[in-house]
């Protein structure tokens, strides 16, 4: 038993070789393949970070046209995608959804492929970027009752996406560029994350050679949980919980509260395993949240102010300070995302959306690695040992 290390939660295990994306959780530094997410997210948009992410470089603006209009042209999902989607209860919550669909991609991409080969590789990736924001909006649709809008590959990713959330056949769709805007920059701030729980769940789960659309469900499932992607759910119902009971006046109970440790509650959009300063998303989230919100005359929202004073208290208290804990990316991408339109138990459908080509950069990373090998940590036996039913 001795000779494997214990490490619970691989707090100081690599468990791969990665060029993709650097964190400094000490200095609040994220880089995509050497890019400050900072300079990403003003100067770029979402489908430029894809290709940066998944081929090392930013693409020419020929380049760039090129690989948008290739992913635009694979948006649609195969017809039979519906009737499977309509088996779900119409209540089932869209990430249980979502992982059913995305698994079941598989069915339509797998004979025959061998992803030794980078041309079958690309095809699996093109095909998951754009397919994504399809799936995300039938199960949004299915679950509000109104008939799934089909991609309209003319307009920009973002912007289609959005459409097919909010569009309906009776009336025309106005696209907002500043909202547009907004959403892309969510994208990027969640596409990639380095080996996060959801990431390496699709790296472990592709090392079996497993079919790609199989191990991106398996990421999808991951990063429902609450401590993961679920999160900015988890905020934002915490925001709105506060401020049903009471609002600004209450903050200081509920802080009581995430501070006894048998309440069992935590400051959700708070703290991360790596930023131990400040998480360099969150500060760009709250620029966008203002944005957004201006945008739509909603200054003066109340939960916004509310996630702001109880920002500023918890950043002075004690409790928070000494344990490191700060915003993350997801304590306001819920505000944001709420002010957009798109329901609370859809947010982290959105991020699985977005987090689509951090995964599936990795799992080419990965299976390309001469050093790849399959996933298969060992542990340390503690239960009995050879023992007689007689
Ligand atoms: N509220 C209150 N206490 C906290 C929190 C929090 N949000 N996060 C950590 N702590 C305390 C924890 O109780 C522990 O205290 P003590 O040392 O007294 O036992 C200490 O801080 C260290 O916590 P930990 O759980 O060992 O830290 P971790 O690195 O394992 O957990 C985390 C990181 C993100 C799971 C955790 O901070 C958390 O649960 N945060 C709330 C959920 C959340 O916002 N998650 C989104 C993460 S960012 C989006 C993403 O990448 O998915």
């Amino acid at each position: 038993t001795g000779k494997f290390t214990y490490d619970p939660g691989f707090m100081s295990t690599a468990s791969c070789n990665s060029k993709i994306t650097f964190i400094d959780g000490d200095k609040g530094e994220l880089l995509y393949r050497g890019y400050p997410i900072e300079d990403l997210a003003v100067n770029c948009d979402f489908l430029e970070t894809c290709y940066l992410l998944l081929n090392g470089e930013l693409p020419s603006p020929e380049v760039k046209k090129d690989f948008a209009d290739l992913v635009m042209h694979h948006t649609m999902v195969h017809e039979q995608m519906q009737f499977f989607l309509r088996g779900f209860r119409r209540d089932a919550h869209p990430m249980a959804v979502l992982t059913g669909l995305v698994g079941a991609m598989a069915a339509f991409y797998h004979d025959g492929l061998d992803y030794s080969d980078a041309r079958i590789r690309e095809i699996a990736q093109i095909r998951l970027i754009a397919k994504m924001p399809t799936l995300v909006a039938m199960s949004y649709k299915y679950s509000v009752g109104q008939p799934f809008i089909y991609p309209k590959n003319d307009l920009s990713y973002t912007a289609n996406f959005m459409r097919m959330l909010f569009a309906t056949p009776c009336e025309e769709y106005v696209v907002n560029e500043v909202l547009v805007r907004a959403l892309d920059r969510i994208f990027i701030l969640h596409a990639d994350h380095e080996q996060n729980a959801s990431t390496s769940t699709v790296r472990l789960a592709g090392s079996s050679g497993t079919n790609p659309f199989a191990a991106i469900a398996a990421g999808v499932a991951c990063l429902w949980g609450p401590a993961h992607g679920g999160a900015n759910e988890a905020c934002l119902q915490m925001l709105e919980d506060i401020q049903k009971n009471g609002g600004v006046e209450k903050i200081g109970e509920f802080i009581a509260k995430v501070k006894d440790k048998d309440s069992g509650v935590r400051l959700m959009g708070f703290g991360h395993r790596v930023y131990k300063n400040f998480d360099p998303r969150a500060k760009l989230m709250r620029e966008t949240c203002y944005e957004v919100l201006n945008e739509l005359g909603l200054g003066d929202d109340p939960l916004f102010k509310l996630a702001m004073t109880l920002e500023k208290i918890a950043l002075e208290d004690e409790y928070f300070v000494s344990r490191k804990l700060y915003p993350n990316v997801d304590f306001y991408s819920g505000i944001v995302q709420r002010a957009l339109g798109i329901p609370t138990d859809m947010f982290t459908c959105v991020f699985a959306l977005a987090r689509t080509v951090g995964w599936i950069a990795q799992w080419e990373e990965m299976i390309t690695d001469a050093e790849y090998k399959i996933g298969r940590p060992r542990q340390l036996f503690n239960g009995y040992t050879t023992r007689s039913v007689k």
